[in-house]
């Protein structure tokens, strides 16, 4: 472990100063910025001190999108660190804060109470911006040196001797850049996609889940009595696993994936059947990163961020629109469509979600305690581990369509939009508990 020294911030910068005043309805942060300018000379004269300190300090970030669980981790590394003998700092808006103007708060067990329980991420988040480093698939954009230099002086200046960044993919794949760079990171996986290598679960999948079944559930009533079909778009951009699981716990009668092709006459074959069987309603659940049958998924481009020379990641969204119209056209019948979208990642964490985000909180600080920078903690049922952050990004984990859920929801009769509805579930697939994870 390095020495600690005083937090110091380069004179360049503006300096924000937070304060957290309790709030039961949720955060304000109420931001104080100084113009460098603007301080007395003393202040101004090479080095500004920031936050004194004699103790080794932990900073966190959380980046990307946000998913409930977010103040579970940060809540968890603060009162663990705290116990070990840490200060905590927290930095503004992801990667962002880390670098000018530097923009952080001082996180206590004080001022960290009651978070647990709350959606959305106290220090802010972001998915655009200066650090992106992964636009699609496969896909890392380098970032700038002059950025790296920069964050590696922050966490010079500010004594960090760990650094947790909680993400996603992408967010992790910047983390990764950082600790090429000599930044003593650690990893914390999240994402209510579920769909990052090396961990059986992230922490907000399963608050999503819920979200959508809910959603499911209150359409199942109205999509009976009106006799309609109703159509229901979630979020996952990459993986099902959000449309899997709240399809089956949601009794979806067709579950569309980005892992399984699927084709229009295959759903319109479910839906007459169901009438056939005198169920004049279907529940069709798509994932917003399903392929149409003829290939491509349904997206924009952020233009504004383009013209500004971000990489972004393009916008899916639109697929339950499409689906509901060609249904409807095929069939000339009445279908609604929802679109669910970021009510998928608001509100409270679930129990499963709350337990999980503290256990990566807690363990992220023993990486560092142990000095095991460039790490990624991830939970290995029943334990948490934790395994280079390079295996959790290189490989996205997407559904199995050989998977025991997939397998389940075919035998109760679930399509799946594609030809394999009228095979048997079982006859000809080997079941590898082992190697499937749904
Ligand atoms: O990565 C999680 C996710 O929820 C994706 O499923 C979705 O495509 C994306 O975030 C949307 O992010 P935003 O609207 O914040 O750009």
């Amino acid at each position: 472990m390095r020495e600690p020294r005083p937090g110091r911030c380069k004179p360049a910068s503006i300096i924000i100063i937070l304060a957290i005043p309790g709030n039961a309805a949720g955060f304000t942060l109420e931001c104080v910025s100084i113009a460098t300018e603007a301080m007395p000379a003393i202040m101004r004269s090479r080095y500004t001190l920031v936050m004194p300190t004699h103790k080794p300090t932990i900073g966190i970030l959380t980046s990307g999108g946000d998913c409930p669980g977010l103040n579970a981790v940060i809540r968890a590394a603060v009162k663990s660190s705290e116990r070990l003998g840490y200060d905590c700092i927290g930095f503004l808006r992801g990667y962002e804060g880390l670098v000018d103007p530097v923009s952080y708060m001082p996180l206590t067990a004080r001022n960290t109470a009651g978070i647990l329980t709350q959606g959305g991420t106290i220090l802010g988040a972001t998915n655009k911006g200066r650090f992106s480093a992964t636009v699609g698939e496969d896909q890392r954009v380098a970032i700038d040196p002059a950025l790296l230099a920069e964050v590696a002086a922050t966490v010079r200046q500010l004594s960090i001797c760990g650094l947790i960044c909680v993400g996603g993919d992408g967010s992790l794949t910047i983390a990764q850049q950082l600790y090429e760079h000599g930044i003593p990171v650690i990893g914390v996986p999240k994402t209510i996609d579920n769909d990052l290598g090396a961990t059986a679960f992230t922490f907000g999948f399963d608050s999503a889940v819920a979200c959508a079944t809910d959603a499911l559930d209150r359409l199942h009533t109205t999509a009976a009595s009106h006799e309609r079909i109703m159509v229901l778009e979630v979020m996952g951009r990459h993986a099902g696993w959000i449309a899997l699981h709240a399809g089956i716990a949601g009794g979806g009668d067709v579950i569309l994936l980005p892992e399984i092709p699927w084709t229009f006459e295959s759903i319109c074959r479910k839906v007459r059947e169901r009438e056939s069987e005198g169920k004049n309603f279907t529940l069709i659940v798509v994932a917003e990163g399903a392929h149409l049958p003829e290939g491509g998924t349904v997206h924009r481009t952020d233009a504004k961020a383009e013209a500004a020379g971000y990489h972004q990641q393009v916008k899916l969204g639109g697929i339950g629109a499409l689906v509901t119209a060609e249904v409807a056209r095929r069939l000339d019948r009445e279908v609604r469509n929802v679109v669910l979208g970021h009510l998928q990642r608001g509100g409270n964490p679930t129990t499963f979600d709350r337990v999980l985000a503290t256990q990566f909180g807690a363990h992220a600080v023993r990486l560092i305690h142990e000095g095991r920078f460039g790490e990624m903690v991830c939970y290995q049922p029943p334990n948490i581990a934790s395994v280079p952050i390079t295996a959790a990004v290189r490989s996205l984990s997407r559904v199995d369509p050989a998977s025991s859920a997939v397998q389940a929801a075919r035998a109760l009769g679930i399509s799946f939009g594609d030809a394999d509805e009228r095979v048997s579930p079982f006859s000809d697939r080997c079941l590898d508990d082992t190697a499937s994870r749904g």
